[in-house]
């Protein structure tokens, strides 16, 4: 603090010039800045021109005494900071109290004791400095609370904002994610169908490759085996009746005739170009079910009888059914009821009849591996159920499927099964055939005993379906 070297300024008021003029000689010696009224009023006067750190008043003047100069200064809000120090004698006790209560901060005593004087001003003006420093301080540290509070207005104006930025930023993040998850979702359930949709038309070009292949050559020979049949009898016809007329022939054609047991062939012939054209015909019963599993050569939509896709499936899938010596053959019992043809996308319900058959025959088998004496069998039963609808459902006396992963079979990828062997997909397609396609149910339920029980319904009539 730098205010006790600034020079002091001192006013005395006192109507006595021997007073004035010692007091200001002591005062100014020892350096400070002194000036001088001789009545109240240029006191007050002054004061406004020049304001002291000080004012020592004489209480006694003419024209308005101390008292009343010392009440105007402090009634005056320019000058009621300034302390004042009346200057009294030293017997009047009645002054000094009511020049205190005035609001004077000190009285010396007359006559002077300039040791006092000095240390009284000195000690009021360091008082006076302590005070304004304190004052400044305190403006100061006002103004740093001021600015504090601001800050903290602003800091919690910005934290607001803040908040309401991240959460709106949480918002997009959140929104965002659901899209990208959305996406994700639709992409798999693409690329789901995709592979399903590449496998199935492959097994179903192949199919139909195969049927098409083996279909001109079957025909070809079973167009054929009328004429042979009509050809050989004709020919053992003239056998016959060269054997009549001619009983005796000549050496070489006894021998040969002998050779060939030309009575016994003409009783097999005719039996074994019959088995031939029933081979043929069950060749042709083959390659019209491979048609009608591939439905390669038919429109989408077609009103159909389910048990042909049914037999077609089976027929497809006879070479697992049948047993080799490791596996048993598994047992095939239909229960078919005489239903109507109904409208539909065969080529997929014949997907699905697929995809339910062979989970089944695969569960048989790993069953079959710990039971070698077992009889692993599927029922086809199929019926006219409520709501106009029919019902196929497929039972296997299998392992089972445990509750707790029943609920997710239909989900895409759901699989047990080791890696390379499933993919997860066949059941979550079928139920999306049945459901969205069919307008009707896939379900799987549990057997009486092991075992489980696949059912697809579906609606009979589907006017909106057009062929
Ligand atoms: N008849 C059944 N008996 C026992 N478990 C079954 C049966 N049918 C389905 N499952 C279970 O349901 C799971 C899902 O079947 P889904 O057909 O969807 O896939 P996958 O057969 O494993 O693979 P893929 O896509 O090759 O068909 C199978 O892994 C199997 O655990
Ligand atoms: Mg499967």
């Amino acid at each position: 603090m730098h205010l006790l070297t600034e020079p002091q300024g001192i006013l005395i008021v006192d109507d006595n010039p021997t007073n004035l003029e010692v007091l200001s000689e002591a005062l100014g010696q020892v350096g400070f800045k002194i000036a001088v009224a001789i009545d109240g009023e240029s006191a007050l006067e002054q004061v406004i021109y020049h304001k002291p750190e000080l004012i020592l008043l004489d209480v006694m003047m003419p024209g308005i005494d101390g008292f009343e100069t010392c009440q105007r200064l402090k009634t005056n809000p320019e000058t009621h900071d300034i302390p004042v120090i009346f200057m009294t004698a030293l017997s009047d006790t009645t002054n000094k109290v009511k020049g205190l209560s005035l609001g004077a901060i000190d009285y010396i005593t007359k006559p002077f004791q300039y040791e006092e004087v000095l240390a009284r001003v000195r000690i009021h003006l360091k008082v006076q400095n302590l005070a304004r420093t304190l004052q400044k301080q305190n403006i100061l540290l006002k103004e740093e609370v001021d600015l504090r509070e601001q800050t903290e207005v602003k800091l919690l104006e910005a934290n607001n904002a803040l908040e309401v930025l991240n959460q709106e930023l949480e918002t997009r993040v959140y929104e965002r994610t659901e899209k990208l998850s959305q996406t994700l979702n639709d992409l798999q359930q693409t690329q789901m169908k995709l592979i399903q949709q590449e496998k199935m038309s492959a097994l179903g070009q192949l199919v139909a490759g195969i049927a098409h292949e083996i279909n001109n050559p079957v025909n070809f020979i079973h167009g054929n085996i009328v004429h042979a049949s009509e050809y050989t009898q004709d020919l053992l016809k003239l056998v016959r009746l060269y054997r009549q007329h001619y009983p005796q022939p000549n050496i070489e054609i006894l021998a040969e005739l002998d050779h060939i047991d030309v009575d016994f062939l003409a009783e097999d012939l005719p039996k074994l170009i019959g088995s031939m054209e029933l081979g043929t015909d069950r060749i042709r019963d083959i390659v019209l079910s491979l048609r009608i599993f591939s439905r390669l050569d038919e429109a989408e939509v077609k009103d159909v009888d389910l048990h042909t896709g049914l037999d077609s499936t089976l027929l497809i899938l006879n070479s697992r059914l049948k047993g080799d010596g490791i596996r048993p053959a598994i047992n095939i019992v239909k229960d078919y009821a005489d239903l109507p043809k109904i409208r539909c996308y065969p080529g997929q319900l014949n997907q699905v009849f697929m995809n339910i058959l062979s989970n089944a025959i695969d569960a048989l088998e790993s069953k079959a591996q710990e039971d070698k004496n077992w009889q692993p069998e599927i029922r086809i039963q199929t019926e006219i159920g409520e709501h106009g609808k029919i019902n196929v459902h497929l039972i296997d006396n299998g392992p089972g499927i445990p509750i707790e992963l029943r609920e997710k079979i239909f989900d895409p990828f759901f699989t047990t099964k080791p890696v390379g062997k499933g993919t997860g997909l066949g059941m979550s397609i079928s139920h999306e055939i049945i459901v969205e396609k069919h307008h009707g149910t896939l379900t799987c339920m549990p057997t009486d005993a092991e075992g489980i029980q696949f059912t697809v319904s579906i609606p009979i009539e589907r006017p909106d379906l057009v062929e």
